[in-house]
């Protein structure tokens, strides 16, 4: 009698607990806010991705070691395992206060003691996958440092933008270990950008400073907008747009999810560091030294110098151009959504509506709909062309990148991802 009355509640228990939410995603977007909330206000472009990552490396490590518990079990460990895996990154930058207070508010809607028997088992299923990523990820590169010296002051070859940092942004992130086991990502790399000299790099030379110039009159409101909406952090947008697409699917199926958002975000973090081979490889300059360069260079001889033109979206960042590695990273999102899709480019009616974050030049938060990924992927690489920081040919070429490594990720993923 007095077992099956134990037996009784216990059940009770795991019925009415648990976080009614994607707990995985709660961990992503949560994520997204400590990025922001670094000391710097945002993180370079491959540790962004290296960072998610990671966390969702842990993450589906912990769903794994958990996956035969009861839901609240799972949901704990996962966010013991977020939470450990944040504070290992972001040990330095002082964000303890917010990623405690992102376990705090979730433990009491999760509803599992933590100070139980099997709730002490959930804390430690999650704080071991996260000591078991930063252990091998403790020697993966991206800490190391790198020099870099500017070449010549010649066309083509990379310089300074004004408004930049002195140095271009962690050229150590080329040659971090890739997720998944990757290995070499130098094989992805793109072909070089087309010769300065060529009839269709003044072309493209001629849209971007057209289109792309803080006070353009050919670049129409839309336009503009699309290079307000993608502004955002890749990585953030990206999951978002995920969130948005994969909906409540996920709510009690914690190692579904989780391993959905670390095939995305292994996709992203290796994005990034091919694109990084690329732009340290191919050293491609800026719009923005291309338009100042003081004497003719463009094929038809003619000088199409300004030396006051200024992109629509400052500054230009600290890297070089080609190619684009929010181009990249859009074109790895949508390989590894339309995999999820069905292998379908085009997403069900209405479509996946997102905000964007980031409010810029007072033009408040803008929301877009989206009916096809490659149409998504497509506007995010245009974005940067509207916002007058990179080439079309380095957008081109970054969403095809971005492509191919999310393919060869997926492909690897299921022998591969507990490498770490
Ligand atoms: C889960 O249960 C299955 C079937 O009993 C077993 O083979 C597997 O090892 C268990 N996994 C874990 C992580 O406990
Ligand atoms: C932007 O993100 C912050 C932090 O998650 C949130 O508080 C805010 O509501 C978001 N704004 C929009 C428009 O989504
Ligand atoms: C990140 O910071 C930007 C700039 O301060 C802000 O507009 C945006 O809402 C923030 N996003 C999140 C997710 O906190």
């Amino acid at each position: 009698m007095k077992l099956s009355l134990l037996t009784l509640a216990t059940a009770a228990t795991v019925v009415n607990a648990a976080y009614p939410g994607d707990i995985v995603y709660y961990w992503v977007d949560q994520s997204a806010t400590f990025v922001n909330g670094t000391v710097i206000g945002g993180l370079q472009s491959p540790p962004s991705a290296w960072y998610q990552a990671i966390v969702q490396a842990a993450v589906y490590q912990a769903a794994v070691k958990s996956k035969n518990e009861s839901l609240e079990f799972q949901q704990l460990a996962v966010s013991h395992a977020a939470h450990n895996s944040a504070l290992w990154v972001f040990h330095g930058s002082r964000l303890y206060n917010a990623v405690d207070a992102s376990l705090r508010a979730i433990i009491p809607a999760i509803g599992l003691d933590p100070n139980s028997k099997k709730g002490k088992e959930a804390v430690q299923t999650g704080q071991k996958a996260a000591a078991a990523v930063a252990q091998a990820r403790a020697e993966d590169g991206i800490t190391n440092f790198l020099d870099f010296t500017y070449g010549p002051k010649e066309p083509g070859v990379y310089q300074q933008s004004p408004g930049a940092n002195p140095f271009p942004d962690t050229p150590q992130a080329q040659f971090v270990r890739p997720f998944a086991g990757l290995g070499d990502i130098t094989r992805f790399r793109p072909p070089p950008p087309p010769p300065t000299d060529s009839k269709q790099y003044e072309e493209e030379l001629l849209y971007v400073k057209e289109q792309g110039s803080l006070d353009s009159s050919a670049r129409s409101e839309y336009d503009t907008d699309t290079a307000y909406f993608w502004r955002e952090s890749s990585i953030t947008v990206w999951n978002r747009f995920a969130g948005a697409l994969v909906g409540d699917k996920f709510t009690t199926k914690v190692l579904d999810s989780a391993k959905f958002y670390a095939q995305l975000n292994y996709a992203l973090a290796n994005a990034g560091i091919a694109s990084w081979d690329s732009k340290y490889t191919h050293l491609g300059w800026r719009p923005i030294t291309a338009i100042h360069h003081p004497t003719p260079w463009v094929s038809s001889g003619r000088d199409i110098s300004d030396p006051s033109w200024t992109p629509l979206l400052r500054p230009t960042p600290s890297h070089p151009d080609y190619v684009s590695t929010h181009s990249t990273f859009g074109g790895a999102a949508s390989a590894v959504l339309q995999a999820w899709n069905g292998g379908s480019d085009e997403l069900a009616a209405p479509g996946v509506t997102v905000s964007s974050n980031v409010t810029l030049d007072a033009r408040g938060v803008i929301e877009r709909t989206y009916t096809s990924l490659r149409e998504a992927a497509e506007e995010n690489s245009a974005s940067r062309v509207f916002g007058g920081i990179h080439f079309t040919f380095a957008g081109v070429e970054g969403v095809a990148l971005g492509q191919r490594v999310a393919k060869e990720t997926l492909k690897q993923f299921d022998a591969n991802w507990d490498k770490f």
